[in-house]
């Protein structure tokens, strides 16, 4: 699929409810996991405007950068370190409403202020991938981006 993607106007429930579809046909559409990822950070950035969105991919003991959008990004991440390692560790979503109050936060980049991130699971429920979202404002992510973005990495999942 290249078609363009439709944005929803209104609330953001609206805009997730109007993204997802669009990315289970994406992902229906094409088995490359580089390809996929790749559009979906575009897909995610176009319909929200976020600062940076992007994958990190498990890769032995270390996160390595994927596809992304936005300023240039630390390549390697230990597990457990920073809101993408802790994601990780516990196998959970991390929402931090001010990345300087999270111990060990890794700062890419000194203009991001707040950040979601969410794990992707492989077929057995290990951590396979991390989606972190990171935004220029303190407080930009709630239970709404948590529950969405959960159900947009299960369907990420299921494509892997
Ligand atoms: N914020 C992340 C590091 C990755 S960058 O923000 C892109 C963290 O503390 O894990």
């Amino acid at each position: 699929m290249a078609e363009e993607l439709l944005i929803a106007e209104g609330t953001k429930e609206e805009r997730y409810k109007t993204l997802i579809p669009q990315i289970e046909a994406l992902l229906s559409d094409e088995t490359d996991w580089v390809a996929n990822l790749a559009n979906l950070t575009a897909a995610i950035r176009q319909t929200f405007g976020f600062f940076w969105i992007g994958f990190y991919r498990v890769d032995g003991e270390e996160l390595v950068l994927g596809p992304f959008q936005g300023p240039l990004a630390c390549t390697r991440i230990p597990h457990g370190a920073g809101v993408c390692g802790a994601a990780w560790a516990t196998n959970t979503t991390q929402l931090v409403a001010n990345v300087d109050e999270f111990p060990g936060h890794i700062a890419c980049s000194s203009e991001s202020k707040s950040e979601i991130v969410v794990p992707i699971r492989d077929s057995k429920g290990n951590v396979s991938f991390i989606l972190d979202i990171d935004s220029d404002e303190l407080n930009s992510f709630d239970s709404t981006d948590k529950e969405y973005l959960e159900e947009i990495a299960k369907i990420i999942s299921q494509s892997l």
